[in-house]
C-alpha cells in the first residue's frame, strides 16, 4: 500500500486535504502527523478518524529523533508538507516558534525524506505548501506571478520563503524530487478564529467589537479552502518536480468589504435587524508592517494542470457562515481557555 505523510492535518487546510484525500484514495494510507498546537483540532477530523487508511500520528516536526523514527516505520512514498505557526501577528508577537517549525521542522523533513528514500526517487514526491506572502506587498497594480522575487516582510513570510528555498536547494542539490505551491487567503469551515473571517464570525455572535486593522482598505484574495485542497491534490498528481504553482481565489477584497459582508450575512441568517452588526466594527491599530495588496495570477495552474476556483464567493461566504453558525459548539470549545488570553493580549492596546 502506497503511504503518504502529510504534516499539519489536524489544522485548517489540513483537515478539509486529509478528508478528500482519504475518501478519494482508499488504496493509500494517509498518515497525519501534527503536534496538536493550539490551531490543531481533531474534532475536525471525526468523519474519517475510523477510516482503515487513515492513522493520526502526534508529534513535532521540530523533534528530528521523532521525525526520523516515524519514516523509519513507515516508509513513506511521499509527503505533503503543511505543518506551521501559520499566524502573522502571532509571529510579530514571538517570532521564535515560527523559525523553529517553519524552517527547522521543514529540514527535518527534508532529510529524513532524503534519508529515507536514498537517492531512489522513482515514485517519490516531497510537496511543500506555502503562501503568496513570500512575494511580499502589491501596490495598486500587478498580481504575483511564480518568477515574481521573493520580498516577505513579516517575520511569518520570511520563515516560510525561507522554508520554500531550502525545498528548492534540496531539489537543485540533491535531486529531491519536490513541487511547492504559493496560495492566497483561505477562508472556510474549521479556520482557527484568530485569523480575520472567523475571529469576525465569533464577535458579532458575541455582539462584541469587529477589530479592523488601520483603515481596513488592505486587500487579500480569497479562496474558499476546498478549492485549495483539490488544487494540492492536482499539483500532488500531476504537477512537474522541481515546479512551484501560483494557487489563487481571483477574489480581492479590501478586508472592510469582507466585514460588512459578513456584518449583513449573519445579521440575515440570524434574523437581527439589518445594520445592527455594522455598528461593532471598531477601526483599531494596524499591524505592525501590514502588507497592503495580495493578489495571484494563476495562469499556470489553469493552463498547465486545469485547476480553477470551483466556489464561488457568495456561496463561498453564506456556507462559511452557515457551517460557524451551526457549530457554535465547535467554536466556543477553541475560543475557551488559551484563546481569552491570547485575545486579551492580542487587542487590548489596539
Ligand atoms: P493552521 O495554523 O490552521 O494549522 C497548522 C497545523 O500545523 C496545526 O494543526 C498545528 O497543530 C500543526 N503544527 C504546528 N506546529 C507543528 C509542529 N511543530 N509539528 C507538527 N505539527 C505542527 O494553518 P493553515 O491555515 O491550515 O495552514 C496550513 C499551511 O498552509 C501552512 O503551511 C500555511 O503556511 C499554508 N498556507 C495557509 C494559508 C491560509 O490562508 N491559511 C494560505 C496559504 C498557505
Ligand atoms: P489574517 O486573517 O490574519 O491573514 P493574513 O494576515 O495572513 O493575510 O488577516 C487578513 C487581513 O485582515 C489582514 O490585512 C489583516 C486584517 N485583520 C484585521 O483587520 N483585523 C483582525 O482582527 C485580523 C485578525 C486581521
Amino acid at each position: 500500500m502506497k503511504k503518504i505523510l502529510v504534516t499539519g492535518g489536524a489544522g485548517f487546510i489540513g483537515s478539509h486535504l486529509v478528508r478528500l484525500l482519504v475518501k478519494k484514495y482508499p488504496d493509500t494510507l494517509f498518515v497525519n502527523l501534527d503536534l496538536l498546537t493550539y490551531a490543531g483540532n481533531l474534532a475536525n477530523l471525526t468523519d474519517i478518524q475510523d477510516y482503515p487508511n487513515y492513522e493520526f500520528v502526534k508529534g513535532d516536526i521540530v523533534d528530528e529523533e521523532f521525525i526520523m523514527a516515524t519514516f523509519d516505520a513507515y516508509q513513506f512514498d511521499g509527503v505533503i508538507h503543511l505543518a506551521a505557526e501559520s499566524h502573522v501577528d502571532r509571529s510579530i508577537a514571538s517570532p521564535k516558534e515560527f523559525i523553529m517549525t517553519n524552517i527547522v521542522g521543514t529540514v527535518n523533513l527534508l532529510n529524513a525524506a532524503r534519508f529515507y528514500w536514498k537517492d531512489k526517487y522513482e515514485g517519490k514526491r516531497f510537496y511543500h505548501v506555502s503562501t503568496d506572502e513570500v512575494y511580499g506587498s502589491l501596490g495598486d497594480e500587478g498580481k504575483f506571478m511564480e518568477t515574481t522575487p521573493y520580498d516577505p516582510r513579516s517575520p511569518y513570510s520570511a520563515s516560510k520563503a525561507s522554508s520554500d528555498h531550502l525545498v528548492r536547494a534540496y531539489h537543485h542539490t540533491y535531486g529531491l524530487p519536490v513541487v511547492i505551491s504559493n496560495c492566497s487567503n483561505n477562508y472556510g469551515p474549521n479556520q482557527f478564529p484568530e485569523k480575520l473571517i472567523p475571529l469576525i464570525i465569533n464577535n458579532i455572535r458575541h455582539s462584541k467589537p469587529l477589530p479592523v486593522y488601520g483603515q481596513g482598505t488592505n486587500i487579500r484574495d480569497w479562496l474558499y479552502v476546498e478549492d485549495h485542497a483539490k488544487a494540492i491534490d492536482l499539483i500532488y498528481e500531476k504537477g512537474v518536480d522541481g515546479e512551484t504553482y501560483n494557487i489563487g481565489g481571483n477574489n480581492e477584497r479590501q478586508n472592510i468589504d469582507i466585514v460588512k459582508t459578513l456584518c449583513r450575512i449573519i445579521d440575515r441568517q440570524l434574523g437581527r435587524p439589518e445594520g445592527e452588526s455594522e455598528k461593532l466594527i471598531t477601526y483599531v491599530k494596524d499591524r505592525a508592517g501590514h502588507d497592503l495588496r495580495y493578489a495571484i495570477d494563476a495562469t499556470k495552474i489553469y493552463e498547465n494542470l486545469g485547476w480553477q476556483p470551483e466556489v464561488q464567493f457568495n456561496d463561498g461566504f453564506e456556507k462559511t457562515v452557515a457551517w460557524y453558525l451551526e457549530n457554535e459548539k465547535w467554536l466556543d470549545e477553541v475560543t475557551s481557555g488559551n484563546y481569552l488570553k491570547y485575545y486579551e493580549k492580542m487587542y487590548r492596546d489596539r
